[in-house]
């Protein structure tokens, strides 16, 4: 995995990351013609975990994502960037049916997992979002404690027969999630007295308790400091041997030191995906070059 990558500027990475003002670019992104449902880069995958394709999502009459097709590899870690509002959290939401809860979303397309249609009408989304763990941008622990938080999915799945399964599961969850030696003397303690970043990890090791195959992260970083940031990092990697990971990020160079491929999104449109690498040191869209070279945000 590349590091510090020489493609994206500090202050060009600061600026997305903050709500600043972005000054405007003297060609307007707007100017360029985006061709529906064209993708450059490699939006196909060896080995695909999902395989999505023509995926269109409206919220009543707009359109959010726009004709997109991508397949995400097992095992690969993909990062999703692109200005605000341009369908990241929409398109990432679309992969274990949280947008099912939002009265006027409509999806269609095809989207399938392991082969398996997931919004078919005899899917089991409970089941689903097992499969497919998600974690938010603001640590969201129960207020129950450590213990209670991680060992909730099991109970509620049946995972666990006995008292000592359920300890091992909650003990291996947490380990996994690099957050075993902080806690192990306190596991009664409530999940809403931990700091931001240990909250996160929580979130990880809650996630992780039900074995999933998938974890979907949107931006999970943004409401942490450097080094609980560092420490997320550091999992992602680690975590990339056992699942598929989908991360939304502001942070190119999160995307940088942490994807196999990164996906670059424009008001819904899916314009460029490639190999990390070469998103950021040769994209080869335009909108892409200006985003990541800090002209517009
Ligand atoms: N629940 C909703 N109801 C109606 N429109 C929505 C809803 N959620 C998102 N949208 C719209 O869909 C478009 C894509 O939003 P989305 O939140 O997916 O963007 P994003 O790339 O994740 O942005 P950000 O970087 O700010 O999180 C936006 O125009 C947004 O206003
Ligand atoms: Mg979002």
């Amino acid at each position: 995995m590349n590091t510090m990558n020489p493609g994206i500027s500090a202050e060009a990475d600061a600026r997305h990351k903050s709500d600043a003002v972005i000054p405007v670019a003297e060609e307007k992104p707007e100017d360029t013609v985006i061709e529906e449902g064209k993708t450059v880069g490699k939006a196909f995958a060896d080995n695909p975990k999902y395989k999505l394709r023509h995926v269109d999502v409206s919220y009543g009459d707009d359109r959010a994502i726009k004709n997109i097709s991508l397949d995400i590899g097992r095992n690969e870690v993909i990062s999703f960037i692109g200005p605000s509002g341009c369908g990241k959290s929409t398109f990432l939401r679309c992969l274990n049916r949280m947008n099912d809860s939002i009265e006027s979303c409509r999806i269609t397309g095809q989207l399938l997992l392991d082969d398996e249609d997931i919004y078919a009408s005899k899917k089991d989304v409970v089941e689903l979002r097992a499969r497919v763990g998600m974690v938010f941008q603001k640590p969201n622990p129960f207020p129950k404690s450590i213990y209670d938080n991680v060992a909730y999915g099991p109970k509620i799945h049946g995972l666990a027969n006995r008292k000592a399964e359920l300890d091992d599961i909650v003990e291996n969850s947490l380990r996994k999630a690099g957050l075993w030696n902080e806690v192990k003397d306190r596991l009664d303690a409530n999940a809403t007295g931990m700091s931001g970043g240990q909250q996160q990890r929580l979130c990880i090791a809650r996630a992780i308790a039900v074995s999933p195959e998938v974890i979907l992260m949107d931006e999970p970083c943004s409401a942490l400091d450097p080094i609980a940031t560092a420490r997320i990092e550091e999992l992602i990697s680690e975590m990339s041997k056992s699942y598929t990971i989908v991360i939304v990020t502001h942070s190119m160079q999160q995307a940088a030191r942490v994807s196999h491929r990164t996906a670059y999104f424009h008001l819904g449109h899916l314009v460029e995906v490639n190999e990390t690498n070469k998103v950021f040191t040769s994209p080869q869209h335009d909108l892409t070059e200006s985003y990541i070279t800090g002209r517009f945000g």
